[in-house]
């Protein structure tokens, strides 16, 4: 793919393209994409088996730890006919621990297969792979950056329980600032008219002041809250995510932060309503009490599961599929 822009719009094409950051979708592609997950669903659910990337194969490469993101792609992929090639621990299996470069990692997984997942600590990392490869590169998660892949499921889950991903009143809660599952989400939701975005954290842990600017500017409200009794009784979805604690710079400031806005039962009742649903990209840790767990209004495992189906539809697009 040289001389293109790494982060090439989709506008309603995902072949070939990497897939790096929200900022490359637009509303319709995001149609295209949920409409070919139903397909994919129901194909699953009528046990009719599906093949769509048979002879690929796909390199799954993670240099931060993983359990939903690496198994559901890895499972995504053979569930429609691709095979993979994978290391979950790159930094300490791959050549990356003999001094290899970035991109010569990258020159190596292109001579074997047909495209890369890749995970890794550091901002920008994937979009500077994606910058050497001549072949799709997705981004499963650049440190404190973007999460592309988990918004697509989040949306999608969202929609599936809503039917529109406009009009909408979200609460975030958690680490704004590090989190890069809240940081796509927030701009996601940005591509839909009268959205209204709460975002509950301690003081320290508010989303940068750049995203909420560019937030802003596509017309999505945004409103920052540092206590629970701000939290609107009409949201549509309560969408938590753990302290992210590796990415402080010192431990103090995270355990500081740790445990201070919890979902429990006490809270839904006291803030939520019916209709709401409560997500979560997981892993928990203790963001969510293991109680709500059985209150109909959880969606955080439903949303886990969708992610498998998302990403087999969007892994067929890349290859030019469209079932
Ligand atoms: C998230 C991630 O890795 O950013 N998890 C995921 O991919 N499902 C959230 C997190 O680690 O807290």
């Amino acid at each position: 793919m040289p001389k293109k822009p790494v982060e090439e719009k989709i506008a309603g094409n995902f072949t070939h393209k990497h897939i790096l950051s929200l900022d490359q979708f637009d509303t319709k592609s995001l149609d295209i994409l949920f409409k070919t997950t139903e397909k994919i669903i129901q194909r699953i659910n009528q046990n009719k088996p599906l093949d769509t990337l048979a002879g690929k194969i796909i390199s799954l490469l993670f240099f931060e730890p993983s359990s939903r993101t690496f198994s559901s792609f890895s499972s995504a992929a053979k569930k429609i006919g691709a095979q993979t090639v994978e290391y979950q621990n790159m930094t300490q299996t791959s050549s990356v621990v003999k001094g290899e470069s970035l991109e010569d990692t990258v020159h190596t997984f292109e001579s074997y297969s047909d495209m890369v997942i890749m995970r890794h600590p550091e901002i920008g990392s994937v979009n500077r792979a994606a910058s050497v490869s001549s072949i799709p590169v997705i981004n499963a998660g650049d440190g404190g950056g973007e999460h592309p892949t988990q918004t697509l499921l989040d949306l999608f889950t969202i929609y599936k329980k809503f039917y529109r991903l406009d009009n909408l009143t979200g609460v975030m809660g958690g680490d704004p600032l590090h989190s890069r599952t809240i940081r796509s989400l927030a701009k996601g939701l940005s591509l839909y008219k009268k959205n209204i975005l709460y975002f509950l954290s301690p003081k320290e842990l508010r989303l940068s002041s750049e995203l909420v600017t560019e937030i802003r500017s596509t017309g999505t409200k945004v409103v920052e809250i540092h206590d629970e009794k701000d939290i609107p009784a009409t949201a549509h979805f309560w969408y938590w995510n753990r302290i992210q604690k590796e990415r402080f710079k010192n431990k103090a400031d995270a355990d500081r932060a740790a445990g201070k806005f919890i979902v429990t039962l006490k809270l839904l009742q006291k803030k939520g309503n019916k209709h709401m649903i409560i997500m979560d990209p997981l892993p928990r840790v203790d963001e969510i009490a293991v109680e709500v767990d059985h209150d109909p209004r959880a969606m955080y495992f439903a949303q886990m599961k969708n992610g498998w189906y998302v990403r087999m539809a969007l892994l067929s697009l890349i290859f030019g599929e469209k079932l």
